[in-house]
C-alpha cells in the first residue's frame, strides 16, 4: 500500500473545520494532515486538535510551513484575494496545490497561478465540491442517458446578516463584504451554480449575457448575479443567485433535453434531490445510491472530491477539476461583470489565456 499524501493546510478557517476535515477524516488511507498555518491562533489551535498536529507543525506564516514542514502537497482554504499568492508561493515550493473555488480574483491572477504550476511542474486543482455530491454523481450518469442540451438553469439564494459589513464580528462574513478581499455573490456563491450547471450542458459557454450588481447591501461587492450564457451547441442556460433572498426552494440545478429532464438539489442530500421528468414517466423522484447510509454525510460533496482528488494525485494523473476547468469558471465570471458594465453580451474567446 502506497503512504498516505501528506497534507499541509493554509487557512484553517470555518470550511476547514468543518467540510474539509470530514473529507480527511474519512479519507485516512489516502491523505494525512501533517502541518498547518493560519494567521489566527485560534483557528491554529483548533484545526490542530482536530488532526493531532505538532505544534512544531503549526505555522502563523504560511512560508514557515513550506520551508520546512516535510509536505507533498497543500490544500488553500483562505479568502480569495490570498488564493494567487498562496498557490504561486506553494507551487514554488514545489509541491502540490490544490485550491478552494474560486482561484484567484481576476484572470490575470489566475494565469500567475497557471504559469507557477507549469514552470514547477506541480500538480494543481481547484475544489468543484458539488459536482461530487451524491445526487450530482447520480444525475450524471442519467445525463448521460440524454441527448443535447437545449435549456439549463441553476438557482443559489440566500441572505446575509442584517449588519453584514467589512465591520462584521465575524471575520468570514467581513472579508466576504470587501471588494479588495475578493468578496462578493457572484465569485463566492453564484460560481458553484455555474460550474454545476455548466457540466450538466454538456457544451462549454461561449457568450455571457449578465447583470452582476449590488442592490440590497450597503457594501463595495455585489450582492446579486444573474447570468445567460449561450453555449458552443447554441443551447442557452441561466444562473441566478441573490444575497437578498430567505433560503426558499433554492440550490437546485436543471438541464433539458428533447429525451427528458433533470432537476438536481446539488447543494442537498436529501430523499427529493433528485428528479427525472420524462414523455412517459413524467416527474419522479429517483433513488439516489447510497445517500441514505447514515455513515454517509457528505452534503458539500467534498469527501467525494478529495478522494477523487488525492486518488489522482497520488497515482501522478491530471487532477479531476484541473486550472483549466477553474479559468474558465472564472471567466465566465469575469465576463459577467465585463457584460454589466457594457449591457452586452461577451464572447469567451476573447478572454483566452495569452
Ligand atoms: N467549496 C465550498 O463549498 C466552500 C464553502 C465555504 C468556503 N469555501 C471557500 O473556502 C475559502 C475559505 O472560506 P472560509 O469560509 O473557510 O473562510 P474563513 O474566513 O472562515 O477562513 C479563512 C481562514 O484563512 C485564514 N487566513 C487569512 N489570511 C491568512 C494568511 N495570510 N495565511 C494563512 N491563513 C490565513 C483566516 O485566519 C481564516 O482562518 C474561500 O475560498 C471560500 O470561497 C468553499
Amino acid at each position: 500500500m502506497t503512504k498516505p499524501i501528506r497534507l499541509g493546510l493554509i487557512g484553517c478557517g470555518g470550511i476547514v473545520q468543518l467540510d474539509h476535515a470530514r473529507a480527511y477524516r474519512a479519507l485516512t488511507d489516502i491523505v494525512k494532515v501533517v502541518a498547518i498555518a493560519d494567521v489566527l491562533e485560534e483557528n491554529l489551535r483548533q484545526v490542530g486538535q482536530i488532526f493531532d498536529v505538532p505544534s512544531d507543525q503549526q505555522f502563523a506564516d504560511y512560508r514557515d510551513m513550506l520551508a520546512n514542514a516535510e509536505i507533498d502537497g497543500v490544500t488553500i482554504a483562505t479568502p480569495h484575494f490570498l488564493h494567487a499568492e498562496h498557490a504561486v508561493e506553494a507551487a514554488s515550493a514545489g509541491v502540490a496545490v490544490i485550491s478552494e473555488k474560486p482561484m484567484a480574483t481576476s484572470l490575470a491572477e489566475a494565469d500567475t497561478i497557471l504559469d507557477a504550476v507549469e514552470r514547477n511542474n506541480v500538480s494543481y486543482g481547484v475544489v468543484h465540491n458539488y459536482l461530487y455530491t451524491l445526487a450530482m454523481q447520480e444525475g450524471f450518469a442519467q445525463r448521460a442517458r440524454l441527448g443535447a442540451s437545449i435549456f439549463g438553469r441553476a438557482t443559489g439564494m440566500g441572505l446575509k446578516p442584517a449588519d453584514f459589513s467589512t465591520e462584521h464580528s465575524d471575520p468570514a462574513q467581513a472579508w466576504r463584504a470587501s471588494k479588495a478581499k475578493g468578496g462578493g455573490c457572484i465569485g463566492d456563491s453564484s460560481y458553484h451554480e455555474i460550474y454545476s450547471v455548466n457540466a450538466l450542458m454538456d457544451s462549454p459557454a461561449r457568450y455571457v449575457e449578465a447583470r452582476v450588481k449590488t442592490l440590497s447591501i450597503d457594501v463595495d461587492v455585489d450582492d446579486i448575479a444573474m447570468l445567460l450564457c449561450e453555449h458552443e451547441n447554441g443551447a442557452v442556460s441561466t444562473v441566478s443567485s441573490a444575497w437578498c433572498v430567505p433560503d426558499i426552494d433554492t440550490g437546485w440545478c436543471e438541464v433539458h433535453t428533447n429525451d427528458g429532464s433533470l432537476r438536481i438539489r446539488h447543494r442537498k442530500n436529501l430523499a427529493d434531490s433528485l428528479m427525472r421528468y420524462t414523455r412517459t414517466d413524467s416527474w419522479q423522484h429517483l433513488e439516489i445510491p447510497g445517500r441514505a447510509d447514515p455513515e454517509f454525510n457528505d452534503s458539500t460533496g467534498h469527501v467525494g472530491y478529495f478522494a477523487a482528488t488525492f486518488d489522482a494525485l497520488a497515482s501522478g494523473r491530471e487532477l479531476p477539476i484541473s486550472g483549466k476547468h477553474g479559468r474558465h469558471n472564472l471567466a465566465i465570471i469575469e465576463a459577467a461583470r465585463r457584460a454589466t458594465e457594457r449591457r452586452q453580451a461577451v464572447d469567451l474567446k476573447s478572454l483566452k489565456r495569452g
